[in-house]
């Protein structure tokens, strides 16, 4: 039976068609992965020819695509790509991009993914007229529709959203996107939890200490106020990319290898998450922006969007009562890097003589999700020739040396697989996505309230955000240590 893909980007003339998808498309392409007859459509309102479209993307692929450009691979690929003017509020122009899309598709099944790669305001009149035009009707092959984040800014905008997705969709149809999903690193967790038997046995509040999460960037604002004022590091990364990170480390082994199973165990994790009531949230968290945002072009002159965030969370069940998840994530830090460290508990008894006030380094494993992506597991040795002293020293493994410098493909290029191949294991599910609303709603809540203390804490641009952040860590006697930055010398 013939079958064609039509890949159609709504939003095609965005920084995100050919920043990323475009050239994932073209390294997926390289890579033989595409099915056999594809084609792919930006749609956006500005008019273009198909040639114009295709100059911008080679820009696009020139710089962002994994894999060395050539001319000639190119040519072979642009010839799939094409473009068309439309306004995809507008349900007369969705119609025609129907009639547009039928006119070359005449084979047997013929199936499509939209990509909404558009303002987030747009998403509900988008759906509507996937809809009322029949675009996202099964009959003649599968419609696939991928949502960028934001998925809705709180608990309710996400349910109205969701909502609005599941009048026209069903959910096997709906691929909301987390990036975070796709790295190659975040992936490994699950295999490295599952699939190895040495850590699983103390993954528990029984041998874990703490875990911290931090996902610091040296960027800042940048040209994106627009986007980013109002809306801050909380709804940004944690509500997403982190409580993501955060269920892959508490979720329990799912029992197969399907989409379901890995989502229904992060989505008990989430539901376990114990919210906090607002006169809860000082006590737990800490909010900074770095000094020069206000002055950032678009930046309202007294916002009080935080750039910088560190977050307490604790997991109520029997493997995490007790243990507490710290997040952090800021803008304009002074390194760029995404890890998770486990700490392990203290041994119970230490038999060797320490200096005073001394205590040994806990062990601890870290995923280094990037950039030196892979895992550093810390342990305490004997330094030589001593009687017993101690030091920190670090077992890694490293993807570069191990599967070779190139072997890790773009978070997209496997998210885009995985919606043509009708896999949603990476994507969120609608359930998750307004777990985490709720878990984060009542932390900006309680930052708004009387219980906080209004913008309080400014940090330098290029440091670790503000002390009050370590302070929250010290309390419990932790501190925050990256245990993918070592350095043994
Ligand atoms: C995006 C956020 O989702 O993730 C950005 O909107 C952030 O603000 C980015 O910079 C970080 O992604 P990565 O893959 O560079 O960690």
């Amino acid at each position: 039976m013939s079958e064609m893909t039509t890949i159609v980007i709504f939003g095609a003339s965005g920084d995100l068609t050919r920043r990323k998808l475009i050239p994932a498309f073209f390294d997926l392409y390289l890579k033989e992965r595409l099915p056999a007859n594809w084609r792919i459509v930006g749609v956006s309102r500005s008019p273009h020819s198909d040639d114009e479209f295709r100059d911008k993307m080679k820009l696009g692929v020139k710089e962002f695509a994994r894999f060395a450009f050539d001319a000639e691979q190119w040519a072979a690929f642009a010839a799939h790509v094409s473009y068309h003017a439309g306004n995809l509020t507008n349900e007369d122009e969705m119609r025609a991009l129907d009639q547009a899309l039928l006119a070359h598709e005449g084979e047997e099944v013929a199936n499509r993914m939209y990509y909404l790669s558009i303002a987030p305001r747009l998403y509900e009149s988008a759906l509507a007229n996937l809809g009322c035009t029949g675009m996202v009707d099964e009959s003649g092959g599968w419609r696939r529709v991928v949502i960028e984040k934001p998925f809705g800014h709180d608990l309710p905008s996400a349910k109205l959203l969701n909502h609005a997705v599941h009048r026209v969709l069903d959910e096997s149809q709906i691929y909301r996107i987390d990036h975070y999903l796709g790295k190659e690193t975040v992936q490994n967790i699950m295999v490295f939890r599952f699939a190895n038997s040495l850590f699983e046995p103390v993954w528990n509040r029984n041998y874990i200490d703490h875990v911290q999460i931090t996902a610091a960037e040296t960027v800042d604002v940048g040209h994106r106020a627009d986007y980013y004022d109002g809306v801050g590091v909380v709804r940004d990364m944690m509500q997403n990319h982190m409580l993501q990170l955060l269920a892959l480390v508490a979720a329990e082994p799912p029992a197969s290898f399907e989409a379901d199973a890995l989502r229904n165990e992060k989505v008990k994790v989430l539901r376990a998450v114990r919210k906090m009531e607002p006169e809860e949230v000082a006590r737990n968290s800490v909010r900074g922006q770095y000094r020069a945002y206000r002055d950032a072009e678009g930046v309202a002159p007294y916002s009080e969007t935080a750039t910088y965030a560190a977050i307490r969370f604790f997991i109520d069940n029997w493997r995490w009562q007790g243990v507490p998840f710290y997040l952090r994530s800021g803008k304009a830090m002074a390194k760029k890097f995404t890890e998770i460290t486990i700490f392990f508990k203290e041994p119970p008894h230490v038999m060797f003589p320490l200096p005073a006030n001394a205590t040994i380094a806990r062990n601890s494993l870290s995923i280094c999700i990037q950039p030196d992506e892979g895992i550093h597991f810390s342990f305490q040795a004997k330094v030589p020739d001593t009687a017993a002293r101690m030091r920190t020293v670090n077992m890694a493994f490293q993807y570069e040396t191990a599967f070779g410098p190139t072997a890790i493909p773009e978070a997209y290029e496997r998210l885009l697989l995985d919606i043509i191949k009708g896999d949603a294991s990476l994507f969120s599910r609608g359930d998750s996505i307004e777990l985490a609303w709720s878990l984060i709603d009542p932390i900006l809540e309680g930052w708004n309230s009387d219980h906080t203390t209004s913008m309080a804490f400014f940090y330098e641009a290029g440091s670790w955000g503000p002390v009050e952040a370590d302070r929250l860590l010290a309390r419990d006697g932790a501190k925050w240590t990256s245990g993918c930055q070592v350095d043994d010398s």
